[in-house]
């Protein structure tokens, strides 16, 4: 079934979307990235930082400052240990923005909630690997899929590599936690680069490319520091609802030159 929510990747795969094409136009090239493809750099921004006493005013201000994506993230107190919002608040994000959302389930179950989502308005759907999701990885990567939306596996800094290679083939993004889900506004975890390089490295030898997507801690400098290794995707709470000019720090983010 064709994917519902352009863009459906930052990879650019036809040859209407060269390279010199994206050169001339995306800022965040300034990176040097050393993927074989040239990927544009997707900043998701996720509304768990945002004020929801005014979120319909949040969602157009960071539309209006550059973002590419909106990240909403699901926890449900199981899982994770917060409880965030559900499928409502996602509808109602939808009604504010034409944006791409990608939602990130922090949840037992996936596979019983993924219709509500996609009902909403999902573009993308993103579950965990780990045992305790209690969920079968495979059917659920499938059903998001034959729903027409993109589909996304993660797993938690404490959890190996070696259990999300087995999919990579069958998802459209991998997402790597960079700091322990549940909350917003924790440290950066470097020591994650390891799986991001790895992801990179599988892009390299397929044709097919996944978009490598990290999650957690991002700001200005650990946005680069990601880049560098070869993620694509940048999801990022504290350091754009948090900052005073929502623009400036989507830039940062994106790397462009003279901002700092
Ligand atoms: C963590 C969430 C993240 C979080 C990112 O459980 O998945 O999306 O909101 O927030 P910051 O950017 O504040 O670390
Ligand atoms: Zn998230």
């Amino acid at each position: 079934m064709k994917q519902r929510g352009a863009p459906s990747s930052a990879f650019c795969f036809s040859s209407e979307c060269g390279t010199a094409v994206l050169i001339a136009t995306l800022p965040s090239l300034h990176y040097s990235f050393t993927a074989s493809l040239v990927a544009r750099i997707i900043i998701a921004p996720s509304v768990l930082a945002a004020d929801f006493s005014r979120l319909s005013d949040e969602i157009h201000r960071i539309e209006t400052a550059g973002a590419d994506w909106i990240h909403c993230d699901i926890m449900d107190g199981h899982f994770v240990d917060n409880i965030s919002f559900g499928p409502d608040i996602v509808r109602f994000v939808r009604k504010e923005t034409s944006l791409p959302l990608d939602v990130h389930l922090m949840i037992e179950h996936a596979e019983y909630y993924v219709p509500r989502f996609i009902k909403v308005g999902a573009n993308s759907i993103t579950v965990h690997v780990e045992p305790e999701a209690k969920h079968d990885v495979v059917k659920t990567l499938r059903q998001i899929r034959e729903a027409g939306c993109r589909a996304g596996l993660t797993l938690n800094p404490e959890t190996a590599f070696d259990l999300v290679e087995p999919f990579l083939g069958t998802i459209d993004m991998l997402l790597v936690m960079t700091v322990h889900p549940g909350f917003g506004g924790q440290e950066f975890r470097a020591d994650q680069m390891e799986k991001v390089r790895r992801a990179a490295v599988w892009n390299k030898s397929r044709e097919r490319k996944i978009d490598i997507e990290v999650d957690g801690g991002i700001n200005d400098r650990t946005a680069r520091i990601s880049i560098e290794n070869g993620a694509n995707v940048l999801v990022a709470g504290t350091s754009i609802f948090h900052s005073k000019d929502y623009a400036k720090a989507i830039r940062e983010l994106r790397g462009v030159p003279g901002v700092n």
